[in-house]
């Protein structure tokens, strides 16, 4: 008996012993990993996320521009090299000038909004998901501007899944971004994929419409690759998503109104949308054989699935463009029963690209409509591309939607 008397006060203290151990490593993590996160948000003791002014509204020129931003492709910064630059400019090329390209468009372009419709971040190049993405959005950050992004297919192949790069995304600095719509003021959960959500512009600041909105934009979530009856292909936006689509657009739609008895304080009667996600729709191949602004230089990547994101786009109406990315030697805007397709064209160095043919952004510019007295609806809105060469060439100025009232 008193052998295993003294075996279990053995056995007691090894435990005691392991426990105080255990105890100890997790202090350990804890205080590293606080103390890291301290240097990390630069050295400042406590650290909130600095917030835009929401809503987003026009300017009091009656203009409000945004900044698209496809397929950056961030991966680690200086290490990461360039993929299909000149050999020439092959050497001094990282993720970098990703990076001086976004400060440098910023700059000369001055957008209200900036909005990533994904492949942020790449996946295998980007061992830490959440350095990658500070330092990819981070002339974003730095500007100040209020920015949202989408996820593509490969933001999620490093160390974060999509609903955590959504989080994280949705906290940092000057984000608009959602994981989930918040509709009625509570946030929906039941909807296929993470970073669906609506942003409302407000008009132009003492008009009559400042307290309306004057323009909606749309996100949503075009997912990653998927395996469908035994085939490898990209997967499409569900009915869920169209559902909520739909609900928004409705709620949105304003009474029809005789434009005879507008006053300023009339909202036009259903204010124009615009969407934002990844992967191109199904119907993008048939642009091969219509009129087109810009280049279709590759094959349309997109699902073999159609789940009708067109036909509901049509039947809602209030989306008049919708931009894209993932083809990135792609960067045209093309028009499908009314609708403006357009892709951004490849942003990022690291991102495939064609060597010689610049990296390239897209600018959307929306202008209101002047009433009797103030700014009333948006009037039309224009797209254009700017180029990374020397100039930061204007390219591509093209008008996408003009108001009923205005023509
Ligand atoms: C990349 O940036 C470096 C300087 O930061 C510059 O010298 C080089 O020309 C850039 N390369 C390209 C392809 O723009
Ligand atoms: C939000 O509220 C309005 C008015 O009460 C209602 O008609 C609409 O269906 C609600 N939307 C959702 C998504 O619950
Ligand atoms: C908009 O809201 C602000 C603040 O509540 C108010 O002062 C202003 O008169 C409103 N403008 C219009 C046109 O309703």
């Amino acid at each position: 008996m008193g052998k295993m008397d003294s075996s279990r006060t053995q056995n007691w203290k090894n435990s005691l012993i392991y426990l105080t151990f255990l105890l100890t490593i997790i202090h350990l993590i804890i205080e590293t990993h606080f103390s890291h996160n301290l240097l990390f948000w630069n050295k400042e003791s406590v650290r909130v996320k600095k917030i835009s002014d929401l809503p987003l509204r026009f300017r009091y020129d009656g203009t409000f521009k945004i900044l698209q931003v496809a397929d950056m492709h961030y991966g680690s910064g200086s290490i990461t090299r360039c993929r299909d630059v000149l050999a020439s400019q092959f050497e001094f090329c990282s993720d970098h000038n990703t990076t001086r390209f976004l400060k440098r468009v910023i700059h000369d372009e001055n957008p209200d909004f900036i909005a990533f419709t994904g492949d942020n971040i790449f996946g295998s190049s980007s061992p830490d998901a959440a350095e990658s993405l500070f330092k990819a959005f981070g002339p974003a950050m730095e500007s100040g501007l209020p920015w949202a992004a989408v996820l593509g297919n490969h933001d999620q192949e490093s160390s974060m899944n999509r609903e955590e790069l959504m989080s994280f995304i949705s906290l940092m600095d000057y984000s608009v971004s959602q994981i989930y719509p918040s509709t009625n003021g509570s946030m929906m959960t039941k909807i296929d994929g993470f970073g669906n959500y609506n942003l409302q512009v407000y008009g132009a600041p003492g008009s009559m419409l400042a307290n309306s909105s004057v323009l909606n934009l749309f996100f949503l979530d075009s997912g990653d690759r998927v395996v469908y009856q035994g085939i490898r292909t990209y997967n499409w936006i569900k009915d869920s998503q169209l559902r909520w689509l739909r609900q928004v657009s409705q709620e949105f739609q304003g009474q029809k109104q005789d434009p005879l008895y507008l006053t300023d304080a009339t909202p036009l009667n259903k204010p124009p949308a615009l969407a934002f996600f990844h992967i191109p729709i199904p119907e993008i191949p048939q642009l091969f054989y219509k009129e087109i602004v810009g280049q279709f230089q590759e094959g349309v990547a997109c699902s073999r699935v159609n789940s009708g994101v067109l036909k509901t786009l049509v039947s809602i109406g209030d989306v008049k463009a919708v931009f894209m990315g993932h083809d990135h030697t792609n960067d045209f805007c093309g028009n499908l029963d009314g609708i403006w397709f357009c892709y951004g064209g490849g942003f990022g160095y690291h991102a495939y690209g064609k060597a010689g043919w610049p990296r390239r952004a897209r600018i959307i510019q929306a202008e209101l409509q002047k009433g009797k007295n103030s700014w009333i609806g948006v009037e039309r809105i224009k797209t254009w591309k700017r180029l990374d060469d020397e100039k930061m060439s204007k390219i591509d100025e093209q008008m996408l939607w003009m108001s009923n009232l205005s023509r």
